[in-house]
């Protein structure tokens, strides 16, 4: 080969890594006209995941859960970086598994998230790499109020802060050289439910004597606080607020450094627990004992928005099993400054869960834990929330630009609800979950669906125009009625086709009934199985 003709072939393949790095623009969280959007590839997003088990993120054991992932419909791969892993000693890094596991999931065309298991999982010590565990005078742990170290670092550290900043560095400029031009990842976690869990706070002497010193006056302005002590700013939750300071103030840190190599939207994710939230276990609900102590919990939202602004989201677990908790939980986390994301939930009420944090909530994301993916889905939980993202992947151009608006509502059975009615422009919508069957059969008591361990009755309806409905979900009708005191009083069906958008076009798979029975409006019908249907109707 001649010069000549390598120097081309090079500035030939230049040129195409540079257009395919411009042709993907970088993963971004944005509010637009008051409204959350993660936009990836530029359009909105919605992330449709599955947290990889703790300890499966190998390549091997991921190689393993493809089939998994594709049998779950999901979109997204959630899956951690070990400390322990990519940097075995210190200042040497081995990315090869991460290039192998990364390359993998970019082949079977997922996304993925990243989650940092740094100096902090699960309120503990437990990712980080040996020659950090081995030496405690260097990496201070956090010490509890009988004066004993535990297995949690502490957050008043600068020298353990320098040391995950430098490994987290290292590891998103290496993730951009290697992933730039495809953007396989898209958003990153710092840490894992970072906190300090068995003490909670540090009471180390240095750490006492900054305690009782004032509260840091630009924390108290930002909270509209009056400047004080710690005691006096904070009262009771002063201990916990006093941890909460220092983490978010060394995960800002950790999220800052990072995104100044590669600005992937960052986020934290929360062990949520306090005030009445830690509805699974009988035992006092205290910061530093039933959840890790300076967390983002709902109470100290407002301190964690406050002092980590390089954090874009910050996304509370949600493992609750009682509606109205997991509710509440979402709700405290949807606000003005915090879209709503889960990227760990799971069982029974998640495919619930699901339709409501989507519709009700704007969520940009709904991940479900799932451990080892290997196999098909672990019961009929987690197929419940497979065939939601079935559905969900069909629907996704919908109901991302709709999101956040009146257009975009769920009815979701509960115990004890048999319909739900939901109120749109033009039409009321009243949606039965389970209806009896129509007709002679109807008679019979044997007809009636039988009652599900859960509630599984889920739709959503998005007015798509006038006159114009998309419908998801299972095991429910939906019926059509004119708004009362509008100049009609009844409607008909003039298309029902089930289908899916492809490339953000339309496409018709099955042309449904528009027939419907004498003495109701127009239905639409959604099998237990569920199904994705667009109505258009008339009113008259
Ligand atoms: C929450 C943690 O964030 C996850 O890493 C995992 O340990 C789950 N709990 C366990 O179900």
């Amino acid at each position: 080969m001649s010069h000549r003709f390598v120097r081309y072939f090079l500035t030939l393949t230049f040129a195409l890594a540079v257009a395919s790095a411009q042709s993907r623009p970088i993963p971004r969280l944005i509010k637009q006209d008051g409204k959350f959007r993660f936009m990836v590839d530029g359009k909105p997003f919605l992330i449709l995941g599955g947290q990889v088990g703790n300890i499966n993120a190998y390549p091997d054991l991921m190689e393993r859960d493809w089939p998994g992932f594709k049998a779950m419909n999901l979109n997204t791969v959630e899956y951690p970086v070990y400390w322990n892993v990519i940097e075995p000693e210190e200042g040497r890094f081995d990315f090869s598994g991460f290039d192998r596991i990364l390359t993998g999931v970019r082949s079977q065309g997922l996304r993925a998230i990243l989650l940092w298991f740094g100096t902090w999982k699960n309120g503990a010590m437990d990712w980080t790499p040996n020659w950090v565990k081995a030496n405690p005078q260097r990496f201070a742990r956090v010490i509890d109020s009988g004066g004993h170290p535990i297995r949690s670092l502490s957050p008043m550290s600068k020298v353990t802060l320098e040391a995950d900043r430098t490994a987290f560095v290292a590891m998103m400029k290496h993730l951009r050289e290697v992933d730039e031009a495809d953007r396989t990842v898209i958003m990153v976690q710092v840490e894992n439910e970072p906190g300090s869990l068995g003490s909670v706070r540090d009471f180390s002497p240095e750490s006492n004597q900054l305690f009782a010193g004032p509260a840091p006056a630009p924390l108290v302005a930002a909270l509209k606080k009056k400047p004080g002590s710690w005691k006096e700013v904070f009262g009771r939750i002063a201990d916990e607020a006093f941890n909460a300071y220092y983490l978010s103030s060394y995960i800002n840190e950790v999220a800052k450094a990072g995104k100044e190599v590669y600005p992937l939207p960052a986020y934290i994710n929360v062990w949520n627990g306090g005030y009445g939230t830690n509805d699974n276990f009988e035992r006092f609900d205290r910061p530093g004992e039933t959840y890790p102590s300076g967390g983002a919990v709902a109470h100290m939202l407002d301190l964690w928005k406050a002092n980590a602004p390089s954090i874009d989201a910050i996304a509370s677990d949600n493992y609750h099993q009682n509606p109205i908790t997991y509710l509440e939980v979402m709700n405290s986390y949807t606000r003005p400054d915090n879209p709503l994301l889960i990227v760990e939930t799971g069982a029974g009420i998640a495919a619930r869960g699901f339709f409501y944090a989507v519709a009700r909530y704007a969520a940009v994301g709904f991940g479900l834990m799932g451990g080892d993916w290997s196999g098909a889905p672990s019961g009929p939980d987690q197929a419940n929330v497979g065939a939601d993202f079935r559905l969900g992947q069909a629907a996704l151009p919908a109901i991302t630009e709709l999101q956040g608006t009146e257009k975009l509502k769920a009815a979701v059975e509960e115990r004890g609800t048999g319909a739900r009615n939901l109120i749109f422009t033009n039409y009321d919508v009243m949606v039965r979950f389970h209806p009896p069957a129509r007709g002679a059969a109807a008679a019979s008591p044997g007809v009636f669906a039988a009652t599900a361990a859960e509630p599984s009755g889920r739709v959503l309806v998005a007015e798509l125009g006038a006159d114009e409905f998309l419908v998801m979900g299972f095991g429910s009708a939906v019926e059509f009625r004119p708004v009362q005191g509008s100049d009609y009083t009844a409607a008909q069906l003039l298309s029902n086709e089930q289908g899916v958008y492809q490339n953000g076009v339309w496409k018709t798979t099955v042309h449904g009934e528009t027939a419907q029975g004498d003495y109701t409006g127009p239905i639409v019908n959604l099998p237990e199985t569920g199904a994705l249907v667009k109505v258009k109707l008339m009113r008259y």
